[in-house]
């Protein structure tokens, strides 16, 4: 019997080190140490029918060969485990890319207006997005019952504070803290009532500009914003200075650009009229001087005030300003 034993140790050795699959492996293991038909119980309940003094000789073999046996098997089922991890690597494939997020289309467009203007030598100034209705009204000559007040229908949180509708309320915090000359731009979240559709949404970006000196005129106005429009949406786009009101500003002009898809002959982004409208400007009104202390005989200034979603959405010809709100990833991830 024990040299049964020991040609079952043998062939059981290789015939684990030759399983390729843990399927196989547990075929084999039920066939050695299955408790009713494996080939080494099998042995074990032949041991009463041995000698006294053969059988804790045998016993003992088997025990040991059954330990063997035990080994081998986990050894095995280790190397096979290992061998399925080691083929999965291909070295010649292409390795796995993170997948990066990018900025939003609305950072995006603000970096890149601050870069213009940082390069003309405005500074990046920010204010509240709380403020008091002095700032957001009264010091940029906005008094209460004036019409504009109206149209900027807006969230109050207590009688004299309201979350802004405009950055120009910045332009009186940097002039009250500091003397001429100033080249500065703002930008910022600004809100109002509006009922959403496709053109607004009660949360907006505002990017506001000031610049005031002795001896500032029109002309420093419309050259700074000509080198803008050239610089954000290419050197053949045309502007547009249109006479308008804001009452901050005397004398007022919105600009227009020629419109970007169809270049001025008609479309349906421009409705048919050539022109986009893009901002807002003018020259400081002396009564905003006087506000801040400032010599309106002495100084003059240019400000302007442009909507950021508007500029995102020409530049990149998105039609509904609330798909910049959703932060939805198919939407976001193609900038
Ligand atoms: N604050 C104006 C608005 O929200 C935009 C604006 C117009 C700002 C003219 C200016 C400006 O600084 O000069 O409609």
């Amino acid at each position: 019997m024990r040299k049964e034993i020991e040609k079952l140790s043998k062939t059981a050795q290789d015939r684990i080190s030759q399983a390729r699959t843990k399927e196989e492996l547990e075929e084999l293991r039920i066939e050695l140490l299955g408790r009713k038909q494996g080939q080494i119980t099998k042995f074990i309940k032949r041991i009463p029918n041995l000698s006294l003094e053969e059988r804790p000789l045998v016993g003992k073999l088997i025990n040991e060969v059954k330990i063997k046996v035990k080994k081998s098997l986990e050894k095995r089922a280790e190397e096979i485990s290992q061998e399925k991890k080691g083929k999965k690597i291909d070295i010649t494939l292409p390795g796995k890319r993170p997948s990066l997020g990018t900025l939003h289309p609305i950072t995006q467009t603000l970096k890149e207006i601050e870069s213009i203007f940082i390069g003309l030598g405005f500074q990046v100034i920010t204010g509240p997005e709380i403020e008091t209705e002095y700032y957001n009204f009264e010091a940029l000559n906005i008094p209460k019952y004036h019409p504009v007040r109206d149209e900027q229908d807006s969230f109050y949180l207590d009688d004299t504070h309201l979350l802004r509708t405009q950055t120009s309320p910045v332009q009186i915090r940097v002039m009250e803290k500091n003397q001429p000359p100033i080249r500065m731009i703002s930008p910022g979240r600004c809100y109002r009532r509006d009922a959403i559709d496709s053109s607004h949404f009660p949360i907006f970006h505002q990017v506001e500009g000031l610049a005031v000196d002795r001896k500032v005129t029109f002309s420093d106005l419309k050259g700074s914003l000509t080198y803008f429009v050239h610089r954000m949406f290419g050197r053949k786009t045309r502007l547009r200075f249109r006479p308008s009101y804001f009452p901050f500003t005397e004398p007022s002009a919105e600009v227009d650009i020629s419109c970007i898809i169809c270049k001025g002959s008609g479309c349906k982004v421009c409705s048919n009229k050539g022109w986009l409208e893009i901002l807002g400007s003018g020259m400081v009104d002396p009564e905003v001087f006087k506000k801040v202390g400032y010599d309106p005989e002495k100084y003059q200034g240019f400000a302007f005030g442009m909507g950021v979603e508007r500029i995102c959405m020409l530049k990149y010809g998105i039609d509904d300003i609330r798909l910049f709100f959703q932060n939805d990833i198919r939407f976001l991830r193609q900038f």
